[in-house]
């Protein structure tokens, strides 16, 4: 089955492939303290229960990504970013309501997601989308100066 779903400013979402790792890789760089290595998202990307759903045009220039992790019914979302280039545009929320549009046909019932305290951006688009906080864990996230930030445990259902 081919899977594709409309975003704003002419792109499009659809999922993604091995060939994408070094892509995914430095947005993620841009967008967290910590990045990931390219050969962790290759792991991902060919693992089917970590499935990557990405923003990108007909030329396959990728603008965003998300990433989750599916076991029995329920859903992780293990990141999401979005090129600074091209935040504020709704490719976000695009990205994570073609998420949920796919998990309606899988056995995921419920998804849950951690988000440092002090990111509003991402606590406001996960809010909007129906997300609400059940716990937070001290220390979750190490920063620059050596310190650690809480993160909040949010979780929606999927219906
Ligand atoms: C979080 C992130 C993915 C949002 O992507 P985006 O494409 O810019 O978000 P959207 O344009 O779809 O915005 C959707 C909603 O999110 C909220 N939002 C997005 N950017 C915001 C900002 N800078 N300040 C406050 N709220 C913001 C708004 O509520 C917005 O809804 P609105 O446009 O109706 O007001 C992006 O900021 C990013 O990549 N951040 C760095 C990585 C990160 O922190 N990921 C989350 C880790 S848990």
């Amino acid at each position: 089955m081919m899977k594709f779903w409309m975003a704003p400013g002419g792109l499009h979402i659809e999922p993604g492939e091995t060939r994408d790792a070094k892509d995914l890789a430095r947005i993620h760089g841009q967008s967290f303290y910590r990045g990931w290595p390219s050969e962790e998202f290759e792991r991902f990307l060919a693992d089917k229960a970590s499935p990557v759903y990405i923003a990108c045009d007909a030329r396959r220039r990728i603008a965003g990504f998300a990433l989750i992790r599916n076991v029995a019914d329920e859903s992780e979302l293990l990141t999401i970013a979005v090129d600074p280039k091209w935040r504020g545009k709704g490719l976000g929320r695009a990205l994570m309501e073609a998420v949920f549009a796919d998990l309606l046909l899988s056995p995921a019932r419920c998804m849950f997601l951690e988000v440092d305290e002090q990111n509003q951006p991402a606590i406001r688009l996960y809010e909007k989308l129906g997300f609400a906080t059940i716990s937070s864990r001290k220390g979750y996230y190490p920063r620059p100066d050596g310190s650690a930030a809480t993160a909040l445990v949010m979780a929606r259902d999927l219906g």
